[in-house]
């Protein structure tokens, strides 16, 4: 679904912070404004000057005074405004501290309103950085998103509302706006391919959306199937998609801009549907395993947008793709599948199927890619979503420097990491009497993320490697902030402000 609104900038030297929102109310390309947005600061402090309160029907004081304002980011309380003869809605927009995390929350609550084709102006007034203009940007585009295959719904981009973004000041702001349109086009992308029910969604469509969104952008596409499959080895994406009607595939996407002077690869977990094969889920566990490739749609979507961005170094996404169902002809715990590059491993739970199509193409990229840095991003444990929620994602890696800038990437864009630890002592849980390698713990449900860690670990050879397991984050239930219900695209600021950064 496109974003269901869009944000033009306005600027001037002298923008006086509220009487020059009414005039940008009044007249402005897209007609009037119906909504004029006026930030409120922690405390309940108003951020405009005394020209509001000519048109508000009280003093701006006595308005924050009677909804009792505090300032907190995303609060909102609505009034009316009297423009000569007609009435213009005012909404008081709580921005908290103004940090980049209160501009995205403050930006999607204004977002969703004006999201039914509504147009308004708003500010965030004077001097904040081009980091807090793209915050807030972000927030208005992410927050109106919305997934909807309900009969005679409009269409968002018919709908779409606007939202006229009053920067005062005599900087430029307008990379800092095609940054946060770049990032903000990539979530809905990412959010659109784990929303879509996977009776429409095969690995062979997964694929063929990969190289729609990024053809354009520059991207080269590889996609490896059946007999190419078979003769590479890939016997973990092909065991996987062996109980599939729908055949498995490994989508690789490459962008190569000049000069690059160092080769990223990332790994996407592309399950297109996860009923758990032989080993199949209960009902309440499959409901939304229409989302367990929402690793591999944030590996897309950061492939969609690098070269919007500028980024400059190369980067290869590999993304495993399979449905996992059961049949006469899926794979069964007991079977022992070869990996690529000839490791075997003793399948004893069809439903750890994340981890064996992701060995293969951590191993592939090892072997023939040979990167500097390496992350995977995968819905791989029920247990890393027991253990931290929705709020953080686990962060596993074998470089104490590729997970400082990761953590660091993940504070700035809002898709925050947790560190965890790659323990020793459970390796021995890796041992199998039969196979190289046992694909789950004998022993029993425990550090279930951890062991899955380890077990990846296996496969990325002495690289630089970092594995993020979203199955806590990939999904929301309510919307909050700019995180809207269904997919929330995790994974694909954070890799895009990760790849950005020096
Ligand atoms: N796709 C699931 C993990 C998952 C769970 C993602 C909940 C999102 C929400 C994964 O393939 C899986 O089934 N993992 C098993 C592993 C177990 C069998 C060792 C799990 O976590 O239960
Ligand atoms: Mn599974
Ligand atoms: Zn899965």
């Amino acid at each position: 679904m496109p974003l269901a609104s869009h944000v033009t900038l306005l600027r001037g030297a002298g923008l006086r912070p509220a009487g020059d929102y009414f005039a940008a109310a009044a007249d402005g390309a897209g007609g009037p404004a119906e909504i004029v947005a006026v930030a409120v600061d922690h405390g309940g402090r108003l951020a405009a000057d005394a020209s509001l309160d000519a048109v508000l029907p009280a003093r701006a004081a006595e308005v924050i005074a009677a909804y009792r304002l505090t300032g907190k980011a995303g609060e909102i309380a609505e009034t009316m405004a009297l423009l000569g003869p007609a009435a213009v809605r005012v909404v008081f927009l709580g921005v908290g501290d103004r940090s980049a995390r209160s501009l995205r929350r403050a930006g999607a609550e204004l977002g969703r309103r004006v999201a039914d084709g509504k147009t308004a102006a708003a500010t965030v007034v004077a001097d904040e950085s081009d980091e807090q203009v793209q915050a807030f940007a972000e927030g208005i585009l992410l927050g109106s998103y919305e997934y909807s295959l309900k009969s005679g719904a409009s269409d968002p981009a018919a709908a779409a509302g606007q939202v006229r973004l009053l920067v005062a000041g005599p900087r430029d702001r307008s990379d800092a706006l095609s940054r946060a349109r770049a990032i903000a086009d990539a979530v809905a992308l990412a959010r659109d391919l784990a929303n879509t029910p996977s009776a429409a969604k095969s690995p062979q469509w997964l694929a063929d959306q990969a190289v729609s969104a990024t053809a354009e952008h520059g991207i080269g596409a590889h996609i490896w199937t059946g007999a190419e499959l078979s003769a590479g080895g890939f016997g973990g994406i092909l065991a996987v998609g062996s109980g599939s009607a729908r055949p498995p595939a490994l989508i690789e996407l490459t962008y190569t801009p000049a000069d690059a002077d160092s080769h990223v690869v990332l790994v996407g977990k592309g399950i297109t549907f996860d009923s758990g094969g032989l080993s199949l889920k209960r009902e309440g566990a499959m409901r939304f395993m229409k989302m367990d490739m929402a690793g591999g749609a944030a590996v897309i979507a950061v492939m969609s947008a690098l070269s919007r961005l500028g980024v400059t170094k190369r980067v290869t996404g590999l993304i495993s793709a399979a449905e996992n169902m059961p049949s006469g002809s899926a794979y069964r715990p007991g079977d022992v599948i070869t990996q690529y590059g000839g490791r075997t491993v003793e399948v004893l739970n069809t439903d750890a199927e994340g981890r064996l199509v992701l060995a293969d193409a951590l191993a592939y990229a090892d072997a023939v890619l040979k990167p500097d840095q390496m992350v995977d991003i995968a819905t791989l444990t029920g247990a890393a979503r027991t253990a931290l929620g929705s709020s953080h994602a686990a962060l596993y890696s074998t470089s104490d420097a590729l997970a400082k800038s990761l953590l660091a990437a993940g504070d700035a864009s809002g898709d925050r990491l947790w560190r965890m630890p790659l323990a020793q002592q459970y390796l021995t849980m890796l041992d199998s009497p039969v196979a190289d390698l046992s694909q789950v713990s004998r022993a029993g449900g425990h550090a279930g993320s951890i062991f899955a860690a380890l077990f990846l670990r296996e496969f990325a050879g002495q690289r630089a490697w970092a594995h993020l397991d979203i199955a806590g984050t990939g999904r929301v239930t309510s919307s909050d902030g700019d995180l809207t219900y269904g997919a929330t695209g995790f994974g694909t600021r954070l890799l895009l402000r990760w790849l950005s950064a020096g």
